[in-house]
């Protein structure tokens, strides 16, 4: 089954959000309103970034703006644009998916003004592959995550990404050539300070899946997939860890990340830490 796209009707929103989003799908809202006042519509007129990274970020309650340019009142304005919508994107889950609201933890909210990078990337680092997130160096055990995207592209550009089949389905392809975890490794990688906490087995899985699956070029070329195309104007709301993605082309976009714990989910059993339990028959460690 291909990831469904479900469109929300943000006047009346249905009870079962959270549950469609725990299965797979990606929740779109057509027509939020996140206005821009005169002088922020010039952060997608050119990008106001500094090109090291691939995008502009604030992290922590410091919100501290990172990887931006422009003069002090630009980079300042363009900061406060971000908290908004790290409030816009907390007042969503609030609203549409009120069982998460008390539970989830809002990380880094980020700019993101240039165009897919279509620049001969390493494999591991070319998100036109479809994929499904793991960050190397922060594991997340028993943690989801959760985005929201929004399409600011000021000249009608839609955001292109390709959806892939569910998580279970890739899993069982792909499980049976992935290396076996070792914990002895997982804490000298935590010892080397290489990753931020001890690497759960579920984080291993997690980044083997990541890299088989965007190794492999035929999966790429023939596995199921549907096209989608986000209008400017649209905010998206996904399981980034559950649904296959790529993005395939579009700039001028805002996202939020958000951690969930599992044992917050409507239905725990859905998630990609259980799911890899279950096609596995035993816990993971
Ligand atoms: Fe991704």
């Amino acid at each position: 089954m291909i990831s469904p796209i479900v469109t929300v009707d943000a006047a009346a929103p249905g009870r079962s959000l959270a549950r469609a989003l725990e299965g797979g799908a990606v929740l779109l809202f057509p027509d939020l309103p996140f206005p821009f006042n005169d002088f922020e519509r010039r952060f997608t007129e050119r990008p106001f970034a500094d090109g090291k990274a691939k995008n502009v970020n604030i992290r922590g309650e410091a919100a501290e703006l990172r990887g931006a340019a422009g003069t002090p009142e630009e980079q300042e304005a363009l900061r406060q644009l971000l908290i908004r919508y790290r409030a816009f994107s907390r007042d969503l889950i609030g609203r549409y998916l009120p069982d998460y609201a008390d539970r989830v933890d809002l990380a880094g909210t980020s700019y993101r003004p240039f165009d897919v990078d279509r620049r001969k990337l390493s494999w591991r680092r070319d998100d036109t592959r479809l994929h499904v997130d793991a960050f190397p160096s922060n594991p997340l055990g028993e943690r989801r995550i959760l985005r929201v995207f929004r399409n600011i592209n000021p000249a009608g550009e839609p955001r292109r990404w390709r959806v892939g089949e569910d998580f279970g389905s890739m899993a069982e392809r792909f499980l049976p050539r992935l290396p076996g975890y070792s914990p002895l490794s997982a804490r000298l990688l935590a010892l080397l300070k290489i990753t931020k906490a001890k690497r759960s087995e579920y984080d291993h899985l997690m980044l083997h899946l990541h890299d088989a699956l965007k190794r492999d070029e035929a999966y790429q070329a023939q596995g199921p997939q549907a096209d989608v195309d986000f209008l400017p104007g649209q905010t998206w709301v996904t399981f980034s860890d559950l649904v296959m993605h790529g993005a395939m082309g579009g700039r001028y976009m805002l996202e939020q990340t958000a951690y969930l714990p599992v044992a917050a989910q409507a239905d725990p059993s859905l998630s990609p830490q259980r799911i890899l339990a279950q096609k596995l028959g035993r816990a993971l460690h």
